[in-house]
This record gives C-alpha cells, structure tokens and sequence, in this order.
C-alpha cells in the first residue's frame, strides 16, 4: 500500500457524515433490540460459498456488529488481498497462499497476563461461541468491503488470560516462515508483520478474533486460522494468521509504521478528515458492488462505528494520533 496512490478528489462531506452515521446506527438498535428477544442463538443469515469446511456462527447481538449494507462477494473477498507475506500484489494472497499450513498452529499468550500460555487452535475456536458479525472493512488505500465474519470478541480470550495492572497494550504477531510465505524473501515490510492495540481497544466488544468468513473457516489469503479484525480501523491494523498475542506496558512498534512512520500511525483509525500525506481519505471505493467509473463513497468517520468507539478518543488530537 506503500506506493499506491488515490487520486480522488476531496469532498466536504464531514458534516454529512456524522448524522448518517447516527441515523444509520439507531436503525441498527432498533433491529437489534428486536433480535435480543429471539433466543440466543439466532442462526447466521450469510449463505454459504461451499469452498472449505463450514463454521457456523450465531448472529452477534453486539451493537454494531451487523452492518445493513450489502455484502462483498465472496468471489471479490478472497481474490482480492492483501497479505504481503503472498507478495504485493492484490491477486497474489489466493494465488500463493496455498502453502500455508493453518493446522496445526498454536498461539501463544505472553507477558503482562497472570495466565500465560500456548493455545491450541481447537480449544481456541471453542473458547467462546462463534458468532457471525457483519463488518465494514476500510484499506488505507482507500477501498473497502462488508465482510461476514466469524468469530468472537478478543475480549473473551483476554478476560480468561488475565491481564496484570501493568497491561497497558496488546501486541499481535503473526507468522513469519519463509518455507509457507514466499513473499517474506522480499524486505518490503519487517517480518513478522506485527501490530498492536491499545488495551481498552483490545477489549471492546467489536474487536474479532476471527476464524471464519462466509460461515466458512477461513481462506488461508485472508488470514487462517484465526486473525483480528479492528472495524473502526484501517484494514493494516487486522493482522492475519496470528501466532502470538503479547500484552505490554509500553506501545508497541507495528509494521507499517516501522516502514513509513510519517504516513502510518499506531492508531490508524478511518478518518475523512486526516489524509494519507499522498492521498485522500475523504472517499473510498466499495470492492465488487461499483462499476469503474461509479461514484466513490464517502468514507465514514471510525468507518461508520463512531457510536459505538468514538468515546475511545475522547480528548485526543487525532491528527496527531492518526
Ligand atoms: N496481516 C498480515 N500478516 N500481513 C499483511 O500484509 N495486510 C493488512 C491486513 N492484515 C496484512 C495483514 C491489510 S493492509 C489489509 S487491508 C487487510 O489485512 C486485508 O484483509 P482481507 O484480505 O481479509 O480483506
């Protein structure tokens, strides 16, 4: 993403945006109040593409968690990647991420948790019921889907572990092994790709540790066996095929910030208002649904999740936090 460059022009849409979002979420609520009085385990709604084996998730009740707009294809959400250890390019991942070995594979917790550990990815995916979440996903490049996901929230796994009084971030890892990921012979990025969050960030209920897409594990190009996924974040921040999950006290360094500190930040949150200093973030493109020369998107503040997270910065310069 490094050297991609968007050149749609800006739109002064900010004070459009935030009401739609408003508007848009108390919809939202109502739908999910009226879910709240079916029993708990309302089945998921997203059909099945029938390419790997099935991983049914439970529809969340979360707020937030269901988005009403159309879903990406799954055809556009596997082919169309990124995950440089499979190369740069966006067909690379489902062309050369067959090599990928999701089992078995193991992920270790550490650090500031008073219950360290190694788990197993059986007993992780049973940790917590699998729930089906319906998420934007917003590229830094300025693209974005609707993803099914499925999976749980962090915070289910970060309660059982622990954490110490001095956990003040998480820090992701995820695979680094030159024999499955051709693309780590190239220094594009420092590998392993590592990223991290802040702790009331890791623990709010819309960060996913996913295992699934489609009511299906997932393709080993969009992070199997398990990955996270940060919604009101640019997509960088979502690592894939996590290893190790590290709880610090102090920030952690992240890729993309390593490789390019003044156009990455560590929160990385989706923002019409602060600008890629090589592009704009004002609109976006919407994978598989607009035609090429149809009308970008504005591009929604937190991604649309301002409700929900937007408390989180209360107080912060988030031009100087981007
Ligand atoms: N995780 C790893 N390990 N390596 C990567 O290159 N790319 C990130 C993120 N997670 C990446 C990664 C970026 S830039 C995006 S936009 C999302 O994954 C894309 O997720 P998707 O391919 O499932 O849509």
């Amino acid at each position: 993403m490094h050297y991609l460059r968007d050149r749609g022009t800006i739109h002064p849409l900010g004070s459009e945006i935030t009401p739609r979002a408003v508007y848009l979420d108390r919809r939202r609520w109502l739908a999910l109040a009226g879910a709240a009085m079916w029993p708990a385990l309302s089945p998921a709604q997203t059909a099945r593409p029938g390419k790997l084996a099935a991983l049914p998730g439970s529809r969340s009740t979360v707020p937030g968690a269901l988005v009403m707009d159309k879903t990406t294809p799954y055809g556009d959400a596997s082919t169309y990647n990124n995950f440089y250890e499979f190369g740069t390019d966006k067909a690379d991942p489902a062309r050369h991420a067959h090599t990928l070995k999701p089992r078995p594979w193991t992920v270790a917790v550490e650090g500031e948790v008073k219950k360290p550990g190694n788990y197993d990815i059986e007993a992780l995916l049973k940790l917590a019921p699998q729930e089906e979440r319906i998420y934007r996903l917003r590229c830094v490049e300025g693209w974005s889907m609707v993803i099914p996901w499925v999976g749980y929230s962090l915070a289910e796994l970060i309660r059982r572990v622990e954490p110490t009084g001095n956990a003040k971030f998480v820090q992701f890892v995820t695979l680094a092994d030159r024999k499955q990921m051709p693309g780590l012979a190239s220094s594009v990025l420092d590998w392993p790709y590592v990223e991290g969050l802040r702790m009331d960030e890791a623990l709010h209920p819309l960060t996913l540790l996913a295992f699934g897409m489609y009511g299906e594990v997932l393709p080993n190009q969009n992070g199997a066996p398990v990955r996270v996924v940060v919604p009101w974040k640019y997509g960088f921040k979502s690592g894939k095929s996590l290893v190790k999950i590290r709880f610090v006290a102090k920030q952690p360094p992240t890729s993309w910030e390593l490789a390019a500190p003044s156009e990455y930040g560590f929160y990385s949150n989706v923002n019409p208002q602060v600008d890629h200093p090589r592009w704009s973030q004002a609109t976006e493109r919407r994978i598989g649904e607009d035609g090429l020369f149809a009308k970008k998107r504005a591009t929604l503040m937190f991604n649309g999740y301002e409700p929900q997270v937007g408390q989180m910065y209360a107080g912060m310069d988030l031009r100087k936090q981007f």
